[in-house]
């Protein structure tokens, strides 16, 4: 659809006046370094009635690698002439987020895997670009807590069985901030009820104390990287925990 923008614009304006709720669009930068066709597309897609457009700033090329590019969103947001444009990728932090709003001049950001692992980054961002202070991070007892909030929700939206299934996915994600956890993510990933959730938790937290000191903080050696944008990188440093995505192409997921 990045390539055949005629084509997209028409089934964008025939949905456009089809429904009658806003219709936004999601897309990319383009599909390689060769064809940035976002900001021509979005420029079509404004003319076919879309209220607002979602821009990941890699191209189709990149996947989920390489640096998203700032001035390749600011493009999409000038290519416009009055619907907003949101950008997104790699948005990690508060510091993120503030930092893609004013280098590309867009109107807000989306946040995706950031939130996996700290679903506390919205109401953090939020007070960062109000205040410009740095909320704490969360404990290990908070984020404990909205886990099990997370699960209870799962199973009363989701019933006990397929709720508990499904958290084996999301489990992980908050584990990735309580230090080491491989205890945690071997047996999470089968379990099947909410007892034996609790269970599994209980183990944990008994087999994570080795890692704390007198305080009952991790070790500073154990605690978890900081989670770093790519695009907040200092010149010169590559390393960066790798956000993990699904296996496969992207067309499966
Ligand atoms: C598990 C997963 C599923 C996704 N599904 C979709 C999708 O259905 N539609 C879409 O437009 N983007 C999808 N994306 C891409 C995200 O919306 C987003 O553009 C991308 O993850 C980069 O933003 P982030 O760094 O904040 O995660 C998905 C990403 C992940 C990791």
């Amino acid at each position: 659809m990045m390539m055949e923008l005629a084509k997209t614009a028409v089934l964008v304006k025939t949905m456009v006046e089809a429904v009658k709720i806003p219709v936004t669009a999601k897309m990319r930068l383009g599909w390689d370094d060769d064809n940035i066709t976002a900001p021509d597309l979005a420029r079509e897609l404004e003319q076919a009635g879309a209220s607002a457009i979602f821009v990941h700033g890699r191209t189709r090329e990149q996947g989920f690698t390489g640096i998203v590019n700032l001035d390749g969103i600011r493009a999409v947001v000038k290519a416009v002439k009055t619907i907003p444009i949101i950008g997104n990728g790699d948005v990690t932090t508060p510091e993120a987020a503030r930092k893609m709003l004013e280098q590309t001049g867009c109107a807000g950001v989306s946040i995706g895997r950031g939130a996996f692992y700290n679903p506390w980054i919205f109401l953090h961002t939020h007070h960062y670009l109000r205040t410009g202070e740095l909320m704490p991070e969360p404990s290990f007892a908070q984020r404990v807590q909205v886990m099990c909030r997370h699960l209870d929700l799962m199973v009363e939206v989701f019933g006990e069985e397929h709720g508990c299934r499904m958290f084996r996915k999301v489990a992980p994600w908050y584990a990735k901030r309580f230090g080491p956890a491989n205890e945690f993510n071997k047996r999470v990933v089968r379990v099947s009820s909410r007892p034996e959730f609790l269970e599994i938790l209980e183990n944990y937290r008994q087999w994570r104390e080795q890692f704390l000191d007198e305080a009952g903080e991790l070790k500073p050696r154990f605690q978890p990287q900081p989670l770093v944008a790519s695009f907040m990188q200092e010149p010169g440093v590559t390393q960066r925990e790798h956000i993990p995505v699904p296996k496969g192409p992207v067309e499966v997921w």
